[in-house]
Parts: C-alpha cells; structure tokens; sequence
C-alpha cells in the first residue's frame, strides 16, 4: 500500500484540505494524524472491520481496547450509557485536552474496538486538525498512539512514518504534539474516579474538580509487582521502549553523573554505541558517548515534549545503551517516570554520594 503523506499547518487550514482524509475515515481505512499528545492511528471506531486493521497495523495485541476520539461533548451520550455527573464536570473543566475518561458502553460500540470491554475510553481532543478531522468526517474515530505496538509513541509525523509507512493510507503531518505524553486516563465507572495512566492532568487538578481520585496502585509501583494487575489493559505490555538497552540512573546529580561517565566508558571501551539523556543543566558534565539534552529541569513540560523523540534519536543512532538521568515523580513528573520506567523495563539504578 502506497501511504500518502500530507502536510497541513495547523495554525492555517481549510475544511478541504481535510476532505480526503475524511473520505479515507468514512470508507473505513486508516488515517494517522496529529494530536496534542502524540500522534494518533485513526479509523472509524464503530466499523469493527476498520478497528480491526489498527491493531494488524500496529501489531497490537487484540485485549487492548482503544481510544474513541469525539469532535463535540454532545457526542459522549452516542457511544456512553450512565454518564455520572463527574464525567460532565470534567469534559467542562479539561476537554478539549489530554483527558481520556472511561465510561459504560452503548451497545453500538464493538468489542473489536473495546478489546472486549463493556467500557468505552473517550477522549475530545485540543489539536485543531484532530477535531476538524473528527467533525469533518462525521464517524468517531478510535486512535491509538500511531506508533509500531511497544515502541516509543510519535510525536512527529516522521515517527509515524518511520512505524507505518505502506502499511497505513495516510498520514496529515502536522508538525510536533506540542505535549509528548499520552492524556490521562481516569475511569468514572466505579464508586471513586481511579488514574489508569497519569499524564498533563495531575490527581490535584482532577480532585479540584470532582473530589476524591484515586491512582491505580500499579503506575505507581516503582517495580512491576507479578500480583498487581493494571486496569487499563495497555499498561501492562512493554512499552515506550527504544532498541537499545535503557537504564536510569537516581540519586545526588553529581553522584550520577560520575556513575554514567563510569559505565559509559566501560561500554564504549567494549566498543558499545552509547548514548546518554541529559539535561540542559548537565550536559557539559558528560565525557564519553553520544550526549543529548531532553529538556531543562527549570520546565517540566519540556521533558515530557522530548521524551519520546530523544528515544527515538537513539534507535536512529543505534545506540545499545542508553543512560538516562531519574525525574521527580510527582505532578507532571509522575508521567514522565512512569513512562521512562517503562521503557527501561523497570531497571533503575540508585547512586548515592
Ligand atoms: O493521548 C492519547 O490518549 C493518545 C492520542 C492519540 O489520543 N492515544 C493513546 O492511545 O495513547 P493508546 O491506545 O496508545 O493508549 C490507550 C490506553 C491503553 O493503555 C488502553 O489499555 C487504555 O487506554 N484503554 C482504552 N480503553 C479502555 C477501557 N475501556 N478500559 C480501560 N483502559 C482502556
Ligand atoms: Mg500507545
């Protein structure tokens, strides 16, 4: 399959502009496009057929139910039954944004798109061109992270190209998802509200709002515990994860800087490609590899916007290990760990002076 590549700026474009794309939704093939997340894999959500070539495009496990995209508040009530208060609340409060909320499912949703739930995750996306696409094709669109199935999630059109090309119609490039980290997921069907998968919208914001939230006690393991079994079925499957072997290093900031140049230089010794994840703030302390900046500690969001890309930079570079400095895990960070401990397979390093 020949997959077309089109370039759209976000900031500038016409309802036409999307008419093939939307064509491509209806006919139930397979449009990647940008979202403020990261990019996404579009079909129509209620033509399991459709759903079916996702997941044979991404290689993804088939109990992994996916995402449905709405363009409007209005269209929660299609596809969700016993909508609770919280969830109208919330859609107020957060939507458009990277807020996903699990509701009960209307029987016109399939399972082929639910990973056999009887829930259905519903997201109303901020990127202008995911929403116009969404509208302008008049179905609701199921789209998870347009990437290979356990690799790094795009946050360029590059990304998706590199997973997906001729294997998908098409893919709208535009430009980088300005956050880099997939929405927050939080479930409404049980008596308290849980976090499934931390992201841009923290525990606090979401409790502003609504009161009592809680986190499901799996993202928050700093290990993968065998009896804890997570309630968003995706987050049990590696994950996020670069070719390359991903280490993290904890602890005093010079204590780890002096354990990585250390290893590094053991493994460059042994004639191993390198590489190390740095920030703004240290990347000069770094003596052996290939050094790359994140992002600067003095802004959150700016590691999370260069997660996924510095990961995928290091597969281009084939890098076998790869060092990456430990975040605080709370507020946005928790999401920035979470992932980051998932790409590392959990393995974590803790230095001390
Ligand atoms: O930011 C995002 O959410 C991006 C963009 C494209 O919107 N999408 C995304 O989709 O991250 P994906 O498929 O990579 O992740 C979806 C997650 C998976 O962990 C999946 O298990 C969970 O959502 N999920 C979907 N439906 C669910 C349901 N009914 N119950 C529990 N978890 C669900
Ligand atoms: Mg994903």
């Amino acid at each position: 399959m020949q997959t077309i590549i089109q370039k759209i700026d976000a900031d500038q474009f016409e309802m036409k502009e999307l008419d093939q794309a939307a064509n491509i939704l209806k006919a139930g093939g397979l449009v990647a496009f940008p979202t403020e997340t990261v990019y996404g894999l579009g079909a129509d959500a209620l033509d399991a057929a459709a759903a079916a070539k996702i997941y044979e495009a991404k290689g993804r496990p088939s109990d992994n139910p996916l995402i449905v995209h709405i363009a409007s508040v209005n269209d929660m009530a299609a596809i969700a039954i016993e909508i609770p208060q919280e969830a109208y609340q919330l859609a107020e409060a957060f939507w458009p944004g990277p807020l996903t909320m699990i509701l009960k499912k209307k029987e016109c949703v399939p399972y082929g798109t639910t990973g056999g739930l009887d829930t259905v995750a519903i997201r109303l996306p901020e990127n202008k061109i995911a929403r116009e696409l969404i509208a302008h094709s008049g179905v609701f669109v199921a789209a998870p992270s347009a990437n290979t199935s356990g690799k790094p999630s795009p946050t360029k059109a590059e990304h998706v190209k590199v997973d997906l090309d001729g294997k998908i119609d098409m893919i709208i490039d535009g430009g980088k998802a300005i956050l880099g980290l997939e929405s927050t997921i939080i479930d409404l069907t049980g008596k308290i509200p849980v976090i499934l998968r931390p992201g841009f919208i923290t525990q606090k914001m979401l409790e502003n709002i609504i009161g009592r939230v809680e986190v499901d006690p799996y993202i928050l393991g700093k290990k993968q515990n065998e009896n804890l079994v997570p309630k968003a079925p995706g987050m049990k499957y590696r994950h996020y994860a670069p070719t390359g072997s991903l280490t993290i290093y904890e602890g005093d900031t010079q204590a780890v800087i002096d354990a990585v140049n250390l290893v590094a230089q053991e493994k460059i010794l042994c004639g191993k490609v390198v590489g190390i994840i740095a920030t703004d703030e240290t990347k000069i302390f770094y003596k052996y590899g290939i050094v790359k900046t994140i992002g600067t500690r003095k802004e959150e969001a700016s590691i999370a916007a260069g997660l996924y890309d510095i990961l995928r930079e290091f597969d281009k570079l084939k890098a076998e290990y790869i060092y990456t400095e430990s975040f605080a895990d709370n507020r946005l960070g928790q999401a920035i760990m979470n992932r980051l401990l998932k790409a590392a397979g959990y393995h974590i390093v803790k230095v001390t002076k």
